[in-house]
């Protein structure tokens, strides 16, 4: 099935997604959007576990990893907005002087959580596609890359 080249292109997108938020990191504000972002890669890694059949499916499980990755996707806005910063970002000011971009593909992620049918396993292997692209479609204008 064609999923499998598509779940390692999406496995790619998320290598490193895993980690939690960066060690030394002072600035509570900077540590909280951080903290976002390891809910949303703790959500993906779930979704993705069940899209590539490494775990069996689970509709209830899966429904609320979806719902925890639409929650903090709705929250990055807020997260962000304060502007606030640290040595250890990764977050590139291009954020606050493209902001109206920078909600967008904020809102473009929301919408592709929202997509998602947990109810079956051809539904989640079909969503996560769109998010795995949204999370790119930010990281690679707006984050450090490493
Ligand atoms: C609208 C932009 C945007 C979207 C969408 C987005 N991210 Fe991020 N992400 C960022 C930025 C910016 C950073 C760097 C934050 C910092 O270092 O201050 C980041 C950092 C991260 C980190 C590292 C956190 C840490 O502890 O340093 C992970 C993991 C991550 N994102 C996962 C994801 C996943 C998974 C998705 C999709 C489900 C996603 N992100 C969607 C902008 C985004």
């Amino acid at each position: 099935m064609k999923f499998a080249t598509k779940a390692l292109v999406a496995g790619l997108i998320l290598a490193g997604g895993v980690a939690v938020a960066k060690e030394g990191v002072q600035d509570p504000t900077v540590k909280a959007r951080m903290d976002l972002m390891g809910v949303q890669s703790h959500s993906v890694k779930i979704l993705m576990e069940f899209a590539q059949e490494k775990n069996a499916f689970d509709a209830a499980a899966a429904e609320a990893a979806r719902a925890d990755l639409l929650a903090s996707a709705k929250d990055i806005a807020a997260k962000f907005e304060p502007q606030a910063t640290d040595p250890v970002t990764d977050a590139l000011p291009e954020i606050w002087t493209q902001w109206d971009d920078f909600v967008a593909k904020s809102n473009d992620l929301v919408k592709a959580a929202e997509a998602v049918d947990t109810t079956t396993l051809a539904g989640v292997q079909a969503g996560m596609m769109a998010v795995g692209g949204a999370c790119k479609e930010c990281h690679s204008t707006y984050r450090v890359k490493r």
